[in-house]
């Protein structure tokens, strides 16, 4: 049976169940790549999905309409996860155009041949009556690319949102109410974290104008359509966008022989008298993708790592490379290490923390070789002071 939205709206996209591997964000959940059809006069199809899963998401329709009786698909997004079928797509609904913005336009033919395509290029605000349903579309800018664009469907109140709202979740529940919300919020979570976080601004512009409409359900490009519990994850939104902190620090350490770990229990032992959530992270044991999204929302977090060859341990590095491209808002920060010839690996956090525009609660905690006792009296004072921003 086809999962039906409203009166003529129907959920035709792919479940990726076993994906792991997101352009490197861990996806332990898989994902989905939703993709609707909308039935009228003129029916319309509402993005596509991954290159690979073309043929399913076109037998989802065939068994809906002939595919001839497609006469427009609207390209949200030009990132291949959404429009790498758009090309299998048009070969099979010869009566189709491809409805987008310009600058989507513009990124659809550097990814695809699109000699032949027909187009029909909107401007936000633009509306596209079907024949007892029309489509708006209103641009959101670098949420996350810059063509991203939302579709508005106001006979049912139904708001395509493309990626914003989404989540890495494979379900064979396709509404929120249906699905199990604890596990639909963590993984909205991390999605936010993994791949909105750097436009906190351009997130509020859209939710600015978005939510404003009226809206009775919210259907994203990955995981579960809201239609029960938006309130919930605007509210989210709204915290996730400032990278609002919790009463909550978080300590990342890599570590050789053991005497960053022992620097990095100490911190946060310093910072747990305080009360606050304290979460002690072997950066080698644990993803990136978790990182980020436990750092979002933290008040303040500490970063260690023994010298190794004038540097960070190449772990750390990796990671330190992905926090400052993500850039969470707002954090205090704490560079500890040890070291056997000299405190190099103390410099490189630092650089790393100051390119992240984390500021420093205290001066680094560095300690030749092992630490001793008064060592980790100094690790478990920083771990306070880490503690005092967390309010
Ligand atoms: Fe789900 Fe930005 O693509």
């Amino acid at each position: 049976m086809q999962t039906q939205l409203a009166k003529g709206i129907f959920w035709v996209g792919c479940v990726d169940w076993n994906v792991r591997d997101f352009h490197g964000y861990r996806t332990g959940r898989g994902s989905t790549y939703n993709a609707y059809l909308v039935t009228a006069q003129q029916n319309a199809l509402i993005d596509t999905v991954k290159a690979k899963y073309a043929p399913d998401f076109l037998a989802n329709v065939r068994r809906l309409v002939p595919l001839e009786q497609i006469a427009y698909v609207v390209c949200n997004h030009a990132e291949p996860d959404h429009a790498g079928g758009l090309p299998e797509t048009l070969k099979a609904c010869p009566n189709a155009a491809v409805v987008c913005n310009a600058k989507c336009q513009d990124a659809l033919a550097r990814h695809h041949d699109t000699t032949g395509w027909k187009w029909r290029i909107v401007k936000d605000t633009d509306t596209l009556p079907l024949g007892g349903k029309t489509l708006q579309f209103f641009d959101t800018p670098m949420v996350h690319w810059p063509e991203s664009m939302a579709t508005y469907l106001p006979e049912d109140a139904l708001l395509f949102s493309m990626d914003a709202f989404g989540q890495h979740y494979a379900s064979s529940a396709h509404f929120d109410d249906a699905a199990d919300m604890g596990e639909v919020l963590q993984e909205a979570k991390t999605y936010y974290a993994n791949i909105v976080l750097p436009y906190g601004r351009q997130v509020a512009a859209a939710l600015g104008r978005l939510s404003a409409l009226n809206l009775a359900m919210v259907a994203p490009s990955h995981g579960v359509i809201w239609r029960s519990h938006f309130a919930r994850i605007l509210a989210c939104y709204q915290d996730w966008m400032t990278c609002k902190p919790a009463k909550k620090i978080i300590i990342l350490y890599a570590s050789m022989w053991d005497s960053t770990r022992r620097m990095a229990d100490a911190i946060g032992a310093g910072a747990a008298e305080s009360g606050a959530d304290v979460k002690v992270i072997d950066v080698a044991a644990t993803s990136d993708t978790e990182i980020v999204t436990e750092v979002m929302d933290c008040a303040a977090f500490a970063v260690g790592s023994p010298t190794l060859n004038s540097g960070v341990m190449p772990r750390m590095a990796a990671t330190l490379t992905y926090l400052r491209g993500l850039k969470p808002k707002g954090k205090s920060s704490l560079a500890f290490g040890s070291y056997g010839w000299a405190p190099k690996s103390i410099d490189e956090i630092t650089r790393y923390l100051t390119e992240m525009g984390a500021a420093p609660v205290r001066e680094p905690v560095a300690c030749r070789f092992a630490p001793d006792a008064a060592t980790l009296d100094n690790c478990r004072a920083a771990g306070r002071a880490l503690a005092a921003t967390a309010t």
